[in-house]
């Protein structure tokens, strides 16, 4: 059988995948390898020859991401910290600047006992399960309002619920819709949003523009069109002194939190970066009685 070796076989990949405008083209070649090896990326310098079945298959994955299919798609999920989700068509795949907001939201709720959670737009249920991962006495709710979104969510909170963590309680419908949460009002420690918020002319990669839901994307004009109403049902949600995180485009640095600070039950309203020192995410606090 004649062996070929992997580094020669990944850089004629990368070549490929950068052609085609792939942008994180050599983590995407090595990612696909390490994949059809069935190993971690970390040790592919471990397998310096591949055999003619690998070049086969790992040509067919290369050829599928130089048609711009997501990377999560082409290996069926995608990581939020320590969480592992099924994505494919149909719903929105995690971002990694998610993670600022869950490790917030983590530490915002340390001090509470048996705290209640609602993760709004909760897409794949990741937010939701990266936080019952690290806080399995929590209830932790998942509201999603597409049905295809909805069907991923069902299936990554069972699967999560098998491993035997804490099972995620899903709501399928919109949150706007005053029957869907209303036996959670006034009762929630924490909630988590990271909504459809980019504007709607902005121009987007193939990779969003064909396979993320547009639903799950854009957010009108302005990119408020969701996050408007999701702060009022989010401060009805919260009990005195609970916590309020929403994700928002980099652009909303100034109008996403002046809507918190615009509710006189929201206050402690601090706007947080990301990791390239883009506004990403707004944090505010429902009042107490007796807080001036
Ligand atoms: C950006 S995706 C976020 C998914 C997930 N939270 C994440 O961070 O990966 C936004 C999700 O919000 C859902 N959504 C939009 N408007 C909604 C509404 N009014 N009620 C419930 N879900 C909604 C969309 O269907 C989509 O799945």
């Amino acid at each position: 059988m004649t062996r070929e070796s992997l580094r020669v076989t990944l850089l004629s990949a990368v070549r490929r995948l950068e052609d085609a405008g792939v942008p994180s083209a050599r983590v995407d070649a090595e990612e696909l390898a390490a994949h059809v090896l069935g190993v971690p990326r970390t040790r592919l310098g471990l397998t310096p020859l591949v055999d003619g079945e690998f070049v086969e298959r790992y040509d067919a994955l290369v050829q599928r991401r130089a048609q711009r299919i997501p990377l999560q798609h082409i290996l069926g999920e995608a990581s939020l910290g320590s969480i592992t989700v099924e994505v494919g068509p149909g719903v929105f795949i995690p971002r990694p600047e998610t993670e600022l907001l869950v490790d917030w939201a983590v530490k915002a709720i340390a001090d509470v006992t048996r705290p209640v959670v609602v993760d709004l737009c909760t897409g794949t249920a990741a937010i939701a399960l990266a936080i019952a991962a690290v806080r399995p006495d929590a209830t932790v709710y998942g509201v999603e309002r597409d049905p295809s979104a909805l069907a991923w969510a069902r299936r990554n909170v069972d699967r999560h619920a098998q491993a035997g963590r804490t099972k995620v309680r899903l709501r399928g419908g919109d949150f706007t819709d005053p029957r869907l949460l209303a036996d959670l009002d006034g009762t929630t420690d924490l909630v988590t949003a990271n909504p459809p918020y980019v504007p709607d002319d902005t121009p987007v990669e193939p990779e969003v523009a064909d396979h993320d839901p547009s639903v799950a994307v854009f957010g009108g004009a302005d990119g408020l069109d969701v996050i408007r109403p999701l702060v009022n049902v989010a401060a009805g949600l919260l009990k005195p002194g609970g916590w309020l995180a929403i994700e928002h485009d980099d652009t909303q640095g100034d109008s996403v939190p002046a809507l918190l600070s615009g509710r006189r039950v929201l206050a402690e309203v601090v706007d947080h970066d990301d990791l390239a020192g883009r506004p990403r995410f707004v944090t505010a606090r429902r009042v107490r009685i007796g807080d001036s």
